[in-house]
């Protein structure tokens, strides 16, 4: 009996429908440390279909024998690791790795790609999978336009009868509004807009999904989430490692591109939108959009910071500057942290700045959304100003110590009036056991199921570049503002705190 693509639908947990999986950049890291482990994880948990196959393509000559052993040596070293950490289920292991098959291709040659529907009509009879097809392309950037367009022309993504054919692109989605814009219309030559799943592993991550829940599945704060009752926002996204080994790619990109019109402003979108008119993906997207499309035009004069960082130490460690790092040309300009400040032209939030950092090798590995709200009016307490009080702050613990805070100010006991402030602190880990994850197996199953929700769609792809897009361009100019230095293991650089202290605010201290 034909089924309906369209309005099949799975229920969550549930055994995910039969599927192939093509993994372009199978030899890459991104396969090996996340989409493997994930994969595996959805073995473990009854997640992955009955009947499925996993073609890995990638340049390197490597027969079906050797790239399962290949996946199942580092699915064992990183299941190792904290992440993972557990007895490894033997038997899902082997029924994954048993589903392992390889193609040595090259991405730009088309006979590559008669040899991969070949191999997908073979799987169906070795491995009895199904027509549906997950294409992941865990490549570069600049390898995203020309895949699609050969697995377009090879008829690859064609849906027919009854079976889906999906893309999966890994960010950066561009690299700026235009480039963004170019690659879009690439795609869409292709593919329609349903097929495409632009992938943001922020919102892979359980936190981050909660903002939505905290938001719109409690009555206490949705009555004071708005310009009356908040002061100004924070989004915080702290790294302490620095570039690594991945110059070649970061020295192009830098913290703007990298992390900005993707990772910070997915937060930012899910702190500040409106309640979607229910969770379906695309009445959710639709308000994300809204409200990056209400993001007041940013002035890169005033409202954006970039730092460098230079040679500094953390705990007593040294730490060596961006410039002295593998990669990185002696001059480079490239920035490692951003802080830009926001504000948002609608009922709710005018006149509520939000203020965003993203940076590497500062003091602390520490992602939050802090809410500040206002003080109170005037002060009951004769010998107590209104500024000395502190005002509440709802911080939401993103990552590493999941969990909500919530200060607000107490009686000291005695005999005198004194305030201190207190916390009301809530850890993830106090309540729910957290399963193994990589993040990204949210995500792999949304997409094998359907349910794009988690994925960022084209307009809120463009409303992010589109709002940092003054920033790029003072930036590109040569006489533009230094980039700031800030040491390593430090909070970033004197001119991100300047922004909020022109007006009597300051960052939440990473602690
Ligand atoms: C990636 C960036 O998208 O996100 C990296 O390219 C960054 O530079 C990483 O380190 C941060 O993600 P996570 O999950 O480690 O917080």
């Amino acid at each position: 009996m034909a089924h309906d693509i369209e309005h099949e639908k799975i229920a969550h947990g549930e055994r995910a429908p039969s599927c192939t999986i093509v993994i372009f950049g199978a030899g890459g890291d991104l396969t090996k440390r996340l989409v493997m482990p994930a994969l595996y994880n959805l073995a473990r948990t009854h997640l992955l279909p009955d009947n499925f196959a996993l073609v890995g393509v990638d340049l390197l000559e490597m027969s079906d024998q050797s790239f399962q052993d290949h996946v199942e040596q580092s699915i064992r070293a990183f299941a190792a690791d904290k992440h993972y950490a557990q007895t490894l289920d033997e038997a899902n292991l082997k029924r994954l790795i048993q589903s392992l098959t390889y193609l040595p291709a090259d991405f730009s040659n088309p006979a590559s790609y008669q040899k991969l529907g070949s191999k997908l009509k073979d799987l169906q009879n070795t491995h009895h999978v199904n027509d549906n097809v997950m294409f992941y392309l865990a490549v570069g950037a600049r390898f995203f336009g020309g895949i699609v367009d050969q697995l377009g022309a090879a008829g690859l993504v064609t849906e027919t009868n009854d079976y889906w054919r999906r893309v999966v692109v890994e960010k950066p989605f561009g690299h700026d509004l235009a480039s963004a814009q170019a690659l879009n219309t690439q795609l869409r030559h292709s593919l329609s807009e349903k097929q495409i799943y632009r992938m943001d592993h922020f919102l892979g991550k359980e936190t981050v999904q909660n903002i939505m829940l905290m938001r719109f599945a409690n009555g206490i704060f949705e009555p004071l989430w708005n310009r009356d009752h908040i002061d100004h926002v924070q989004i915080t996204v702290a790294e302490t490692v620095g570039v690594e080994k991945r110059a070649a790619f970061y020295e192009n990109t830098g913290a703007m591109r990298d992390m900005v019109p993707n990772h910070v402003f997915q937060l930012l979108a899910l702190t500040a939108m409106e309640s979607p008119a229910s969770f379906d993906a695309d009445a959710v997207r639709n308000e994300k959009t809204k409200v990056l499309n209400s993001v007041h035009r940013v002035n890169p004069e005033t409202d954006a910071v970039r730092g460098q960082y230079s040679a500094g130490q953390r705990d007593g460690e040294a730490l060596v500057g961006y410039l002295q790092e593998d990669g990185v040309a002696p001059h480079s300009r490239t920035e490692t942290f951003v802080a830009l400040k926001l504000g948002i032209d609608n009922w709710r939030w005018a006149g509520v700045p939000f203020y965003l950092r993203t940076g590497k090798a500062m003091s602390k590995r520490q992602s939050e959304i802090v809410i500040q709200f206002k003080r109170p009016p005037f002060s009951l307490f004769r010998d107590t100003a209104t500024e000395a009080l502190t005002p509440n702050a709802l911080v939401i613990k993103l990552q590493p110590d999941e969990g909500a805070m919530l200060t607000f100010g107490a009686k000291i006991p005695g005999p005198k009036i004194e305030i201190g402030q207190v916390k009301m602190d809530f850890h993830y880990k106090d309540y729910f056991q957290n399963a193994p994850s990589t993040g990204y197996e949210t995500l792999i199953y949304d997409c094998m199921i359907g349910d794009a929700t988690l994925f960022q769609r084209s307009d809120s792809v463009m409303a992010g570049w589109d709002i940092v897009k003054p920033v790029q361009a003072l930036w590109a100019k040569a006489d533009a503002a230094p980039v700031a230095a800030y040491a390593a293991g430090s909070d970033g650089p004197a001119e991100a705190d300047a922004l909020l202290g022109a007006s009597g605010r300051h960052w939440r201290e990473l602690t």
